[in-house]
Parts: C-alpha cells; structure tokens; sequence
C-alpha cells in the first residue's frame, strides 16, 4: 500500500525534478496528481520517465481531502494560499517556499542533518525545505560540526539561475543568442545582464545593507544546524544554468587539520569528496547536474586562525537544493510517522 501524493508547482523546474525523483527512487506511490495554477490546465507532465502522462490540474478546484502528501513548489503566494486549506484538510505539506522556513511551528528539515526535528510537524502539518544554498551548506558543515564545533563561517555563493525558476534560465539562454546575433538584450528576472556577467544581488536588499538570500543562509543555518554558529554570506548569481557552488570558510573551536577533515567527509552521509590536487581534480556545477551528492573539493587548511579550513562545495540545486530534499523529507515522513500497511 503506498501513499496518495500532489505535486503543486509539477509544471515548474523543482515540480519536474520532482516527478523524476519520486520515480526514480520508487516512492510508494498509490496515486500521484500534478497540480499548478490555470494557466496549466491542459497541459501534461510526464512521471519521471515512466512514460505516464498526467494531466495537470487546477489548484483552484484541488480538494487536497484524502491525499497524504503535499509536495510544493509554487512560490509563497501559493503556498500562503493553498497549504494551510491542504493541511486542514489532512493532507501533510512539505513546502519549497521561504513561507513557513522561520515560523517555530514549522519544522525546517534537512534529513542528513536534523530528522528529529520532523516530530514537530503535527502543529501545523507542514513542514519546510531550506533555500538551495543553505541545504547543500549545511550537509557539509554537519559532519564537521561534530567532529570540531564551528564557531563561524564565511561563504561566497555561485548560484545558477535555475535558482530563479523556468523564467531565468530562459533569460540566460535568450541573452546569450542575443549577444551572439547582436540583438537587442533584456533582462526582466535579472536585475543586470546575466550572461557573460556575474551579479551580486539575489533576493531583495534588507535594511543592513545584505539580501534577503544572504539572511535566509544565516537564519536557516541556526535554525537546522545550531544558533550559536555564526555565519556571513555573500550570494552571487552566475551565468551557469544549474548547479551551486560555494567557498565556504570555516573557524573552529577545536583543532580540525584539512586532512582530517576529508577523512570525516569523505564518510559523512550526503557528501561526495572529490579532491585531487591536480588539474579538475575538484567538482563543478555542470558535472553535479542530476546527482543528489553534495560534492566537496578543494579542502585546505587556514592558516590565517588557530582552528580553521577552506572548502569548495558543489550541490544540483534543483535536486538536493529542493526537490530530492523535499522527497527525502517525504521518505522520513513515511518512516517515521505516516506509515502504511
Ligand atoms: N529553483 C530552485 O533552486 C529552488 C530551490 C529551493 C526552493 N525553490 C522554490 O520552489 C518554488 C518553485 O521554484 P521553480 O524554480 O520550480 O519555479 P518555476 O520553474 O517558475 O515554476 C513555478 C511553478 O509554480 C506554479 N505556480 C505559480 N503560481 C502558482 C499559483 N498561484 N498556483 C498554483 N501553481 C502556481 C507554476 O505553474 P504554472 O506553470 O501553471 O504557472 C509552476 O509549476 C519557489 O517557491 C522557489 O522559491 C526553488
């Protein structure tokens, strides 16, 4: 007996990942429905790549009654609209959106790192997904937080724009034909030119001079990992298609020398050391596409504080940034509280 999931958002880039994820891991699935808004009605999307077509349906007339399972990823109108009736209704919700991340309610869940945590659920019957750049950060930080204690860390992103939906890849791809056949270029997700480019601005500006994106890293870093841990981020949209990168700085309040480091790594659950001293002995975005892994390269030691190292960290945003950590959430779920006979 499986379990009787709605994809909302299917028609979108995390909604198809998904689709395939669900597939591909063999979800116990009894019936699945793809849900996005009416601009959709009439369309189709494949289930993974199974060859079943199914016909996407009108969030607006989707009685969420007798479904167990949720997946969103609409954008936060839609799950401030539609995920509390879901749960009302009974039917648990794991939300991609940033809606729900902080409210104490709200279990924020990344099942390499905090699985507890889901026990909270039932207060409002949904539980969060992190923002892309905090889910593949936190992977790598877990493990060598146990092992040494982190007492700060300083991370420069590299973020595709797949990060921005279906639109900002169409936006990187239309420029660049433009610049190629000298047409005119027009940015409308991005706040510059986005191809051949790099812009250090994603989300909105908060009063303190840093984005919102920058403040999510921060908040959901505490709220997953540990508030004591202290964080600066810079985040930066690059012209790559999909994959996330980071350098990430670490300060330690116990010794952790880089080989030891790897040595934990190379073990931790989620993680994917890739390092060779060599040339491409280290992992970039377009090598991580379709991968779950949070890859890692580049481990060295800072000689700069007492207890410190320096990482490169590649993650799919789309799957371990979203959608194969909202499955995963699922997975838990089911294991740990929705079980079926
Ligand atoms: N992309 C990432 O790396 C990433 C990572 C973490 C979280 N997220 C979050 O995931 C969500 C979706 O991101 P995305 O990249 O998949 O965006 P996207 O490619 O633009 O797709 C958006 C999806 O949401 C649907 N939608 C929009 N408004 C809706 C409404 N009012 N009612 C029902 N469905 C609606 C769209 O349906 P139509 O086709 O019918 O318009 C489409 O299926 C966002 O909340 C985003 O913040 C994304």
């Amino acid at each position: 007996m499986g379990y009787r999931v709605a994809v909302v958002g299917a028609t979108g880039n995390v909604g198809r990942e998904m689709m395939n994820i669900l597939a591909e891991r063999e979800f116990p699935i009894d019936e699945i429905a793809a849900v996005a808004s009416s601009r959709s009605v009439g369309s189709e999307v494949e289930f993974g790549e199974t060859g079943k077509m199914l016909k996407v349906k009108n969030i607006e007339h989707f009685d969420f009654t007798g479904w167990d399972i949720a997946l969103f990823s609409a954008g936060s109108g839609a799950s401030k609209e539609y995920a509390p009736k879901a749960a009302a209704a009974g039917c648990v919700v794991i939300d991609n959106s940033s809606l729900y991340r902080m409210d104490p309610d709200v279990p924020l869940i990344v099942p390499e790192v905090n699985p507890d945590a889901i026990d909270g659920y039932k207060k409002r019957n949904i539980i969060a997904n992190p923002n892309c750049s905090t889910a593949q950060l936190v992977v790598a930080l877990k493990p060598l937080h146990d092992a040494a204690t982190i007492k700060r860390v300083v991370v420069s992103t590299y973020q595709s724009v797949s990060g921005a939906g279906k639109a900002g890849m169409d936006e990187l791809f239309e420029q660049t034909r433009a610049i190629f056949v000298n047409d005119e270029k027009t940015s409308n997700v991005f706040t510059k030119q986005i191809a051949f480019n790099v812009i250090p601005h994603i989300d909105v500006f908060l009063e303190d001079g840093s984005t919102k994106e920058e403040w999510k890293m921060v908040v959901e870093t505490k709220k997953i990992l540990d508030p004591k841990i202290k964080l600066s981020a810079t985040c930066v949209r690059v012209p790559v298609f999909v994959g996330h990168s980071e350098a990430i700085n670490i300060e330690f309040e116990n010794e952790l020398t880089a080989d030891q480091a790897k040595e934990i790594l190379r073990e931790a659950p989620g993680c994917m050391l890739v390092d060779k001293h060599e040339d491409g002995g280290y992992v970039t975005p377009v090598e991580c596409v379709g991968d779950g892994a949070t890859y890692i390269s580049r481990v060295r030691d800072d000689p700069t504080v007492e207890h410190g190292i320096t990482l490169w960290c590649v993650s799919d945003n789309l799957r371990k940034g979203a959608a194969l950590n909202a499955v995963q959430i699922a997975e838990l779920l089911g294991r740990k509280h929705l079980q079926k006979a």
